[in-house]
C-alpha cells in the first residue's frame, strides 16, 4: 500500500485525516523573502530549479506536513504565451491584456521546453522528499487564466472578461480550448515527472455568469480530466471552484474531479449533502482565523470541520491561501489539533 497519506485516502484507506496549507509556501514564512532575494524577479524565481526545490521543501520545514505543493505559480502558462507577464511589489500580476478578437497563439508553444525547470525539479523532489509527503502538481483553471489575460491585471469584477464573454463568444471559448490544451499539458508534465496529486485553481470562478457556467468552468474541467485519463495519468486530481455557491454540486457530478477544494464560505453540512459522495473533500478553514495572536474561535472551529466531515474523506486545509499575515504558531496549533484528534 502505499504510504502517503493523502493518496491513500483515494486508495480506500481512511484512518487519519492528512492536512496540508493553500499558499504553504509563501510570504508568511520570513525565510521565504531571503530564498526570493536569490532572484531579480518572480517570474526568474518561479524558472530556477534549485529555487523551486528550496522553495517547495520550506514549509515542511516549519511544519508536520503531508504534502509539498511545487513552488511555481498558475501565471506561468500565460508567460509561456508570451503575454508580457510580471510581477510588481505593490500592485500584483501585470500582463500585456489580450484585445477580444485577437489572434490567439495554437500550436507554437512548446509547454514541455518551457516547463523544463519544472519538471527536473519535480523529478528531484520526488527523490529527495519523504515517502509519506504527496508532491502536489498544479495549473490555473482556463477561466481564471483567461480574467488575466484580458484584464492584465487582477480585478474585483474582471468587467473587461465578463464583457468579451457577450461581445465575442466564439472567440472567448477559443481562448478557453487553447487554454485547456495548455492546461492538461502542464499538468501531464508534472504528474510524468511525479506529482503524486494535481490541483487546478479556478481563482475567478465566482465571476463567470451563471449561464455560463457549464461552458466556462465546468467543460475545460471535464475535457482537461478526460485528456489526463486518456495519457494514462491516473493521479487523483483536486478541482478549487472558488465561491460558485450550490454550483458546486453540478461542477462535482459532471467533471470526473477526484476531490474538491472548498472556499471558507461553504456551509460543510450543506457540502456533505449535496457534493457527490464519491468525492473527497478539502477544506475549508477561514485563512484569516491563522492571523490574531490569540485566535479565539480558532480550535472550536477546527473541531467542528472534523466533526462535520467525519464521515467522508477529508483533506484539512484552508479555504483559501494563506496570507503574509498568518502566524507561524497558528498554522502550528492547527496542525496539532488535527493529529491529535481521534475520529
Ligand atoms: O505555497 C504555494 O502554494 C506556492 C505556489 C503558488 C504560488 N501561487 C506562489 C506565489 C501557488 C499554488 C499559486 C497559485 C496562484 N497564483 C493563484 C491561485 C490561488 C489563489 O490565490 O487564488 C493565483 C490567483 C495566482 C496569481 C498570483 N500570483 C497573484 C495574484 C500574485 C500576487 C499577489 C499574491 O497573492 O501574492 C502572485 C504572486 C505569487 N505567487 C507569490 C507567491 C509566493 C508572491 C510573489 C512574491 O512577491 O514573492
Amino acid at each position: 500500500m502505499n504510504e502517503k497519506l493523502i493518496n491513500n485516502l483515494f486508495n480506500g484507506v481512511n484512518d487519519r485525516v492528512p492536512i496540508w496549507f493553500l499558499r504553504q509556501a509563501g510570504r508568511h514564512i520570513p525565510e521565504y523573502y531571503d530564498i526570493r532575494k536569490k532572484e531579480k524577479d518572480f517570474i526568474s524565481f518561479c524558472l530556477n530549479k534549485d529555487l523551486i526545490i528550496e522553495s517547495t521543501k520550506l514549509p515542511l520545514k516549519y511544519y508536520d506536513l503531508d504534502a509539498a505543493i511545487i513552488f511555481s505559480d498558475i501565471l506561468m502558462i500565460p508567460w509561456a504565451m508570451d503575454r508580457n507577464v510580471r510581477f510588481n511589489k505593490n500592485f500584483g500580476p501585470l500582463l500585456d491584456p489580450m484585445i477580444p478578437g485577437e489572434t490567439i497563439i495554437k500550436k507554437n508553444v512548446s509547454v514541455r521546453e518551457k516547463f523544463e525547470p519544472l519538471y527536473k525539479s519535480i523529478l528531484s523532489l520526488r527523490n529527495d522528499l519523504p515517502k509519506s509527503k504527496s508532491l502536489i502538481g498544479f495549473a490555473g483553471a482556463p477561466w481564471t487564466l483567461a480574467c488575466y489575460m484580458i484584464e492584465g491585471k487582477g480585478s474585483k469584477d474582471f468587467i473587461n472578461t465578463r464583457k468579451a464573454l457577450w461581445s465575442h463568444f466564439n472567440w472567448f471559448m477559443e481562448l478557453i480550448e487553447t487554454l485547456s490544451s495548455y492546461v492538461a499539458e502542464k499538468l501531464e508534465i508534472q504528474a510524468k515527472a511525479g506529482a503524486d496529486l494535481l490541483m487546478v485553481f479556478d481563482s475567478w470562478s465566482n465571476m463567470i455568469p451563471n449561464n455560463y457556467f457549464d461552458v466556462c468552468a465546468i467543460n475545460p474541467i471535464a475535457y482537461i480530466i478526460k485528456n489526463l485519463r486518456s495519457k494514462n495519468i491516473q493521479v487523483p486530481i483536486i478541482g478549487f471552484p472558488f465561491k460558485v455557491g450550490s454550483s458546486i454540486v453540478k461542477y462535482s457530478y459532471e467533471t470526473q474531479i477526484d476531490c474538491i477544494a472548498l472556499d471558507w464560505t461553504v456551509d460543510l453540512n450543506w457540502a456533505n449533502n449535496n457534493i457527490n459522495k464519491n468525492i473527497a473533500i478539502q477544506g475549508n478553514l477561514d485563512p484569516a482565523s491563522l492571523i490574531p495572536i490569540n485566535s479565539t474561535h480558532l480550535k472550536k472551529n477546527v473541531l467542528s470541520i472534523l466533526e462535520i466531515m467525519k464521515d467522508r474523506r477529508l483533506i484539512f486545509n484552508v479555504g483559501h491561501g494563506l496570507t503574509p499575515e498568518c502566524k507561524i504558531d497558528n498554522v502550528k496549533t492547527v496542525i496539532d489539533i488535527v493529529r491529535n484528534h481521534k475520529g
